[in-house]
């Protein structure tokens, strides 16, 4: 029963690949699976329990701590416009590098952001910086900030 529900998932999801814009399209999609559930579909979250990705700070700033808070995960508390929210969001590093830099891309050019495209090459590098899996602790998440050099040392 399930590995057919995991087969049929599976062949939807290739086909579902098939012939559309990289990164946009297959943004949105990755947000409808793996984000709407707790910020909505519409992106404005549920106010209380779930922080909107309208006009974030979070979103459109800085990369680095984008790329963080969706691998690891992160919990409260954070004020997000003027709300207190002490709440969970579960790691996604399950996701490729891919499917982070592509859903990233989608909210950052979503919801009222304006911001740069975020590339899978990016996500790798902060990936690969990772040392522990634990939930980042919002107040610590707030100064990581940065992508790591991509420079290899000699
Ligand atoms: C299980 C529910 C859940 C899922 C799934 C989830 N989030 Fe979150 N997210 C939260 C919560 C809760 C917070 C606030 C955490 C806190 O209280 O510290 C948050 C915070 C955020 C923030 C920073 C605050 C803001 O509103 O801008 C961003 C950005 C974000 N999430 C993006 C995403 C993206 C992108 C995905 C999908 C890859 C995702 N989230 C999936 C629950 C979730």
């Amino acid at each position: 029963m399930a590995r057919t529900f995991f087969a049929t998932m599976a062949v939807a999801l290739l086909l579902s690949g098939c012939s559309k814009d990289p990164m946009l399209v297959s943004g949105q999609d990755v947000f409808t699976k793996y984000c709407a559930t707790c910020h909505q579909q519409d992106g404005k979250g549920i106010s209380g329990a779930f922080p909107s990705l309208y006009d974030s700070e979070w979103v459109s700033g800085d990369k680095g701590r984008l790329i963080r808070l969706v691998l690891r995960g992160m919990q409260g508390p954070i004020v997000v416009k003027g709300e207190t929210y002490n709440n969970v969001m579960t790691p996604h590093s399950f996701l490729t590098d891919e499917q982070v830099a592509s859903v990233l891309t989608f909210v950052r050019q979503e919801f009222d952001n304006d911001a740069d495209k975020v590339e899978a090459g990016e996500v790798a590098v902060v990936r690969a910086s990772l040392t522990s899996d634990e939930l980042y602790i919002a107040s610590e998440l707030e100064n990581l900030l940065g992508i790591p050099s991509l420079e290899i040392p000699e």
